[in-house]
């Protein structure tokens, strides 16, 4: 079954390896003339933006899944019986623990900026624990009051310091009964927002991508 799977796995990537080349193929032909080389190809912002996110959410989401869930259940099987000895919390420097998924999330975006000034990516939230994750720019604040509103992505170009840049803001869902419970009894959350409750479904903050771009 499983070599069924990896053939047809094996099929598909090769389709799309095809699919591209005649794209591309297309694309350097179609210069009436002119010698146009793939290179040129470009990916629209919007696209560059859905990609990053893509990637983003699904290691959050696995991290989640295969890390944090293990530690409390592992197979199906209570801790107890489980053979990791160790629990997710915000202290997990202290308790020598492992980060919340929220905490990787940013671990990671700091490692990214170490990388490359590329492109940018973080956590908001109207509703932040975490001070760095206070929406700050024009855009920030619009884009953030948008997703709070429609649940949808808000995406637009934005300026920073004379640097012109493709921005979205991804929403961010309680998608499970920790996401509520956790930031609802959360010590911070409670100073700050005493009035707000989440609840399931709701947009607890948004996914934020800053591309630079040259407007010329
Ligand atoms: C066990 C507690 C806990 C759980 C469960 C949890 N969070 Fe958080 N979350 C936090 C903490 C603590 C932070 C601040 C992390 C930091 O310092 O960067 C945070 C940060 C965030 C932020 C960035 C804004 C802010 O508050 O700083 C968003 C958005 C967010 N969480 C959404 C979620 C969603 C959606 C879920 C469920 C899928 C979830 N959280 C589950 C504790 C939790």
């Amino acid at each position: 079954m499983k070599n069924i799977i990896r053939t047809i796995k094996t099929r598909t990537i090769g389709l799309i390896a095809v699919a591209v080349t005649v794209a591309f193929t297309a694309i350097a032909c179609s210069g009436s003339g002119t010698t146009q080389s793939t290179t040129e190809v470009g990916i629209a912002p919007e696209k560059v933006v859905d990609y990053i996110h893509t990637v983003l959410l699904a290691d959050r989401t696995a991290y989640t899944k295969h890390v944090v869930n293990r530690l409390t259940k592992l197979e199906g099987k209570e801790k107890p019986e489980g053979v990791v000895d160790a629990e997710a919390t915000e202290g997990w420097q202290e308790t020598g623990g492992v980060p919340l998924p929220a905490q990787m999330f940013r671990l990671g975006s700091e490692v990214a900026l170490e990388n490359t000034t590329e492109f940018t990516y973080g956590l908001i939230s109207t509703w932040n624990i975490n001070d760095s994750h206070k929406p700050q720019t024009e855009f920030e604040q619009k884009a953030m009051e948008e997703v709070n509103q429609t649940g949808e992505p808000y995406k637009d170009y934005q300026e920073i310091g004379g640097q012109t840049y493709y921005s979205a803001v991804y929403p961010d869902k309680a998608v499970a009964e920790a996401c509520v419970t956790c930031h609802n009894t959360h010590p911070v959350h409670l100073e700050r927002y005493p009035d707000k409750k989440f609840t399931m479904d709701d947009v607890m903050g948004g996914i934020i991508i800053n591309l630079p771009v040259d407007q010329s």
